[in-house]
Formats: C-alpha cells, sequence, structure tokens
C-alpha cells in the first residue's frame, strides 16, 4: 500500500503555498502586455515539473504563447497517460467588482481567491503536486505525460500544430484533463461531454460618420437599433434559435439519456436564488439541465456603439458591434454554424445598414464515452476518496483541443474536473475550494492505479 496520504499531509502547506505564488503570475494570454508574465509562468510550471520528479520537462515555443511538456516514463511497456491543462488565465476584468487583488491570492472561509485560482492553475497544478506524491513514495503505476499549454483562454490555435509535429512523443493511452467542475462535493460528478464553440463578430455601419441626433434622427437609421432588432431576431417566440439549417445535425437524446440528465441532483430554486434571477429562461421544451448540456445556445458576449462615456453626448452612431457565441453539440460542426450565421445575418439585414461579419475561433463539440476502462477508473478513484460513485453530467463549457486529441493523436479524453459552478471562473472574485484542491490531488494517483490495473498490470 503506498503511503500517498501520509506524503500529502506532510507536505500540504507547501502544496498550497507553492499554487499562491502560481496564481501571484498574471498570465493573461488575451493581452499582450501580460506576455512576459505568461513566458515567466511557463518557466515555473517546466521547474514545478522538474521537481515533482519528471525526467525531462521543457518550455516549447509556438508562434503565441509557449507549451510546457513534461515525462515521467517508468516502463515503457506499462500504459501511459497524457495529462492536459492550461497554465494561461482570463483577463481579470473588472476590476473593481473584485474584493481583494486579481493576482493577489488570499484564502477566506477556505477558499483561494484569484483569477486562475480555478480555471485552471489550481486545477492542473493538482495533477503536478500528485505527480510529486507517486515519485517521491516510489509508487508511480504507469507513465505520464504532463503537457500544459498557454493559449487555451484565446482558442488553443497553436497547439493543433504541437499535437500534428508532436504525434510520437504525445503517444499514450488516454487523456486526463481537470478543468471542468463537478456538481458538489457531496454529489461529485464526472462531465461526460463538452460543448462546441463558433465564436463571430459583427458590424453594422449605418451613415458614413455619426451624426447628430437631433439634426438626423429619425431620418437615418441607426445601425444600434437596428443591430438590437437582428439580434433579437435571432430567437423565437419559444427561444429557439431562428437561424434556418441551425439544428439540422443537432444530436436528439433519447428518453432514456434526458432521464439520466435530469436525475442528477439540481435545485432550480437554488439555482435562480443564487445567481439573483427570478425566473429561468430557455429553450422551451426543455429542462435547466438540458439547456445547458445538451441543447445548443446563441449569446450576445458583449455589445456596443455609440457614446458610452460619461454624461450624455447626443449622436446617431455610424456603427454598432457585437460579439456573438453559439455553443454546438453533437453533430453540429462549428465551421457550418459559423457559414449558417454569416449568410443568415448578411440576410436579414436591410438594405439601409452594411454589415460586416467575421468569425473567431472555434471548436468541435466532445462526448466521452462512460463504459471505457479509462473513465470507470476515474470513476473508481472518485469512489475511493470520496465514497460515493460520480454522477456523469454534460457540461456546458468547451475546450475546443479535447476534439483534437481524438482526432489527431487518436487518443479519448477523461474530464475529471473539481471545480464547482459557482467558482466564478472567468469572473470577478474567481474562487477554488483548498478542500477541492488537496481532494483533486489525493484522488488522482488513484486514476492512474486504477487505469494501470484496467491494462492487467
Ligand atoms: N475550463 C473552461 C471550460 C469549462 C468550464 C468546461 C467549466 C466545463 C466547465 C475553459 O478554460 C474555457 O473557459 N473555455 C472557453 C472556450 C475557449 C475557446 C475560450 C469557454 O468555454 O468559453
Ligand atoms: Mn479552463
Ligand atoms: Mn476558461
Amino acid at each position: 500500500m503506498q503511503n500517498w496520504k501520509e506524503y500529502q499531509s506532510e507536505n500540504q502547506d507547501r502544496f498550497l503555498s507553492e499554487l499562491l505564488d502560481l496564481l501571484r503570475i498574471p498570465s493573461v494570454s488575451a493581452d499582450s502586455k501580460y506576455k512576459g508574465d505568461v513566458a515567466r509562468c511557463a518557466e515555473a510550471v517546466k521547474q514545478h515539473m522538474l521537481n515533482a520528479g519528471c525526467d525531462t520537462a521543457e518550455v516549447c515555443p509556438t508562434a503565441g504563447h509557449p507549451i510546457v511538456y513534461g515525462e515521467k516514463i517508468i516502463d515503457p511497456a506499462l500504459p501511459t497517460v497524457l495529462v492536459y491543462g492550461h497554465y494561461d488565465v482570463q483577463p481579470a476584468d473588472p476590476l473593481e467588482l473584485w474584493h481583494s487583488g486579481p493576482f493577489e491570492p488570499v484564502i477566506k472561509d477556505g477558499k483561494i481567491y484569484a483569477r486562475g485560482a480555478c480555471d485552471d492553475k489550481g486545477q492542473m497544478f493538482m495533477h503536478i503536486k500528485a505527480l510529486e506524491v507517486m515519485t517521491k513514495t516510489n509508487s508511480q503505476p504507469c507513465n505520464i505525460k504532463v503537457m500544459i499549454e498557454g493559449e487555451e483562454e484565446v482558442g488553443s490555435s497553436n497547439l493543433g500544430k504541437f499535437l500534428e509535429d508532436n504525434k510520437e512523443r504525445l503517444k499514450a493511452d488516454v487523456v486526463l484533463v481537470s478543468d471542468t467542475s463537478m456538481i458538489s462535493m457531496e454529489h461529485p460528478s464526472i462531465e461526460s461531454g463538452l460543448r462546441g464553440l463558433a465564436y463571430m463578430e459583427v458590424e453594422v455601419t449605418g451613415p458614413n460618420r455619426d451624426l447628430h441626433s437631433g439634426v438626423y434622427g429619425g431620418a437615418v437609421a441607426n445601425p444600434a437599433t437596428i443591430l438590437c432588432k437582428m439580434i433579437a431576431s435571432m430567437h423565437d417566440e419559444n427561444n429557439h434559435i431562428a437561424i434556418p439549417g441551425f439544428y439540422d445535425k443537432v444530436q436528439e437524446l433519447t428518453d432514456a439519456e434526458r432521464t439520466a440528465i435530469n436525475n442528477a441532483p439540481f435545485d432550480l430554486t437554488e439555482y435562480n436564488n443564487e445567481l439573483g434571477v427570478k425566473a429561468e429562461w430557455g429553450e422551451k421544451g426543455y429542462t435547466t439541465l438540458e439547456r445547458t448540456g445538451i441543447r445548443p445556445t446563441l449569446e450576445v458576449n458583449g455589445i456596443w456603439g455609440g457614446y458610452t462615456g460619461e454624461g450624455a453626448k447626443t449622436v446617431l452612431p455610424s456603427k454598432a458591434y457585437a460579439k456573438i457565441s453559439m455553443r454546438l453539440v453533437p453533430n453540429q460542426v462549428s465551421q457550418e454554424i459559423s457559414d449558417l450565421f454569416k449568410a443568415h445575418f448578411e440576410s436579414i439585414a436591410p438594405n439601409y445598414v452594411q454589415v460586416k461579419v467575421t468569425a473567431h475561433h472555434g471548436g468541435e463539440p466532445v462526448v466521452t464515452p462512460t463504459d471505457s476502462p479509462a473513465y470507470q477508473a476515474a470513476a473508481r478513484a472518485i469512489q475511493t476518496t470520496f465514497g460515493k460513485d460520480p454522477i456523469p453530467t454534460r457540461g456546458g463549457g468547451s475546450i475546443p483541443i479535447i476534439a483534437l486529441f481524438e482526432r489527431t493523436l487518436g487518443l479519448k479524453t477523461v474530464l475529471l474536473g473539481f471545480g464547482l459552478d459557482n467558482d466564478n471562473i472567468h469572473s470577478p472574485n474567481e474562487k477554488y475550494d483548498v478542500a477541492n484542491y488537496f481532494k483533486g490531488i489525493e484522488t488522482i494517483p488513484y486514476f492512474h492505479k486504477y487505469f494501470a490495473e484496467s491494462f492487467g498490470k
């Protein structure tokens, strides 16, 4: 029997303080101002991999932010797990809504508050600490490769090439990722799917310059008004998305599958209260869990134009803009949905405005099998450390690279996430519970053990 628990409890304080140090590095991938910090964070991750016992670890440059890759091979005859995570984080704004600095982590009521605490530094670092636990107790059950990227939050645009270029080096039997959430510590769960993404930006132009809204208003179409109408028309009265062809490839689930999804513990009143909304909203005919897990959606992420500064300025803007994302489900294809959106948006534009539609990054939806030895190993690991069988759920978020692991490397993924939906990822006051961090470090070695055992080793 390994003395994992003993090693972990002897080193807990250091495990926590090392994570806090990592959270102090503002590795914001979207903002070029932080390029040096992103690079510094990659170096720190590499150093942690070496300290954890990796034979090799390197910072691999890309056309964007670097990828950190390390491995600890104990016996080529044993199975290999490829761990994936990301060390980059979302921008921290709006800063004024944080109770403490986003890059000055504090622990309050057992929760670590910082940008990246949960998404994904806290979660990916559990794997590095779990590796340390296994190597320092001479009980690593299988080969472990670790790939931590710095561009997940900006679409992983250079990781696809890295996979293509490193097929041999990345050879493994499964990919293990902690970058999703579970229902609660009382109801541990494993996400068995992620939605895809198509992200668009639109520009609507009216007159060739900003106009005095008194002199011209009423006689010239206001692009902000037209944009709002166009956006509003994209959901019908049942909140179905009104883009022709949008649902053509959507996989309808069987009644049994839908029942399974709705059997997960969920309290709608609590959900609404926690979010400060009086009533739920969504596509008719589906429950909240279905709306976020198995149905595609269309959301405005940002909308602007005209005067938004202090006080009032009377102006009829020349242009209005919006960023619009669509979450996709099997078997929708990101590029096809982008094309449908573009064609539709252009077709509904009245002739008194001009529109420009551009696509940002996208990603394909994934479903991870729940009957595979890898999923079973994860379920057993949860059972071992939580004392309960995990509930399979379908997650609403997206991790575009997961589909490429399958397409490029032929590998399935297990999403062993320890976040909670109310961890405020991408929001002010992001947090990660210390208990979840330690529970993750405790659970991960069992995954490796049970996965290796499933090969009869
Ligand atoms: N870790 C999240 C995805 C996630 C969060 C999955 C919670 C399941 C539950 C990831 O870092 C993320 O934020 N992905 C982006 C997409 C990316 C292309 C910017 C997303 O889902 O918006
Ligand atoms: Mn993430
Ligand atoms: Mn994220």
